[in-house]
């Protein structure tokens, strides 16, 4: 491991940003003393996100990469949680469009007795974020501190956060930076602000959830396949066990897109409802969380564990406990009308007949942001309410003039162009579409291990 301490005499920021414009490799107590700087606030954005450009459009090599992990990882406190007497898994996303399995996740594993140690992020791009989604929920604190994190996980098995001063600080500014100046899209930084965060939390063991298709950051199975194996051979040098699943990300995962009505649709599936895809997604990385905590003695075991856990109510009796123990209103689990909802709603209609073909999926998120759902700038706020209900999905017949979607909104100027986006990035063909695309592309345990 890159050591911390490393320096760099009278470092300068733009001695490095000038390095890796030019496609020079960085020494790792180069991007160190960045990193370093950055977080305590020395140098400014404007010349990080310079930087940041600079590296998505030279790349990184694997010393670089592994340089930054650790420089953004020992930002912060490493946690230590050998305290308590159980397995500690998690898993992350790469990020991607309707995408809200962590909130199902990490109470559904929690109630089969697996310690989950959340550290999220908020949304990203054209992706949304597990804490702009908590924050949906009144009340609900997603800056826990260390301490408080730590009760959480200890009282309820399972603790969401994000990232804070103390853990993971150097992420939480680059992240932010990241959203909002078009550098969100290098495997190199998605592997440092994901293994960063994740091996900080003091797991075991890790589930990746890397996403493909065009509403993913890496929209080709080959590029999501590189971004796996990136972060599958940092965990392994890191000493911890993670398997990455390639999953599908063509179309919205489930219905609903946007923070409360993601909400909602996850209460719907800790009820043991919900749309099948969201469903059966949960459930195949709850089988891996339960297999890599040894809960289980294979993944077709875990997946019906998972199930019972969801069909006899304990996993939303965790989510429960752990919406009080963070201060939420757990009022909303029983009443869902209780999370904020946009004032109002409108139609987006199918303008030919036929059957819905495929989405640009990147859009349906990006309407999303448009209608204040995510952020344009590092400074704005989002809208808990607004988002989009799909109507349809891949495969299903439509008519003209019946609604392929309804978009939840405040600002009518918003939603005109929420809709004229998404008019255009729902595709009707006259053919019904060809076979589905698989939820799970692949699997990638090891260097070269694939199935
Ligand atoms: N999720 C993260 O935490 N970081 C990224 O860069 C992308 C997805």
């Amino acid at each position: 491991m890159t050591a911390p301490s490393a320096t760099v005499e009278n470092f300068r920021a733009i001695d490095v940003i000038r390095k890796k414009r030019d496609g020079r490799e960085l020494s790792s107590a180069e991007i160190g003393a960045l990193v370093r700087a950055y977080t305590d606030g020395k140098v400014p954005d404007y010349q990080v996100a310079a930087w940041l450009m600079a590296a998505v459009l030279r790349g990184m090599s694997r010393a670089e990469t592994a340089a930054l992990t650790d420089a953004m990882l020992h930002s912060g406190e490493v946690l230590d949680l050998s305290f308590l007497p159980v397995n500690k898994v998690d898993k992350h996303s790469t990020g991607g469009v309707g995408d809200k399995t962590s909130l199902v996740l990490a109470p559904l594993v929690a109630a089969a007795g697996i310690a989950v140690p959340m550290i999220s992020g908020r949304g990203l791009g054209h992706t949304g974020g597990t804490l702009d989604k908590l924050e949906s929920i009144p009340g609900f604190n997603v800056n826990l501190p260390l301490a408080k994190f730590r009760r959480v996980l200890e009282t309820c098995g399972c603790a969401m956060t994000g990232q804070t001063a103390e853990i993971a600080p150097a992420d939480r500014k680059l992240y932010a930076l990241r959203d909002v100046t078009g550098t969100v899209e290098s495997p190199y930084l998605i592997c440092a602000s994901i293994m960063s965060k994740k091996m900080a939390e003091g797991i075991d063991s890790l589930v990746l959830d890397v996403k493909t298709g065009s509403g993913a950051f890496m929209k080709t199975e080959k590029d999501a396949a590189f971004l796996a194996q990136l972060m599958v051979e940092t965990g392994q040098r890191m000493g911890k066990n993670v398997v990455a699943l390639l999953t599908d990300m063509d179309q919205p995962l489930g219905l609903m897109v946007g923070n409360a009505l993601e909400v909602k649709e996850v209460i719907d599936v800790l009820r043991g409802a919900g749309p099948d895809d969201l469903r059966d997604l949960c459930i195949e990385l709850a089988a891996w969380m339960l297999y890599l905590g040894k809960a289980c003695s294979g993944v077709e075991e875990g997946k019906q564990q998972s199930l019972q856990l969801l069909q006899s109510g304990k996993a939303l009796d965790k989510f429960r406990q752990m919406i009080e123990l963070q201060s939420g209103d757990p009022r909303v689990l029983d009443d869902p009308r209780r999370l904020p909802q946009a004032n109002h709603r409108v139609d987006v209609k199918a303008t030919s007949s036929g059957y819905v073909s495929s989405f640009a999926c990147e859009q349906v998120g990006t309407a999303c942001v448009i209608l204040g759902g995510g952020r344009e700038r590092k400074e704005d706020s989002v809208d808990p309410a607004v988002g989009i209900v799909l109507q349809k999905k891949v495969g299903q017949p439509v008519s003209a003039g019946e609604p392929l979607a309804t978009i939840h909104y405040n600002s009518e100027a918003l939603a005109a162009r929420a809709s004229r986006l998404l008019t255009e990035c729902i595709v009707i063909s006259a053919e019904r579409p060809g076979v589905n695309r698989p939820l799970v592309h692949q699997v990638i345990r090891s260097s070269g291990e694939a199935n």
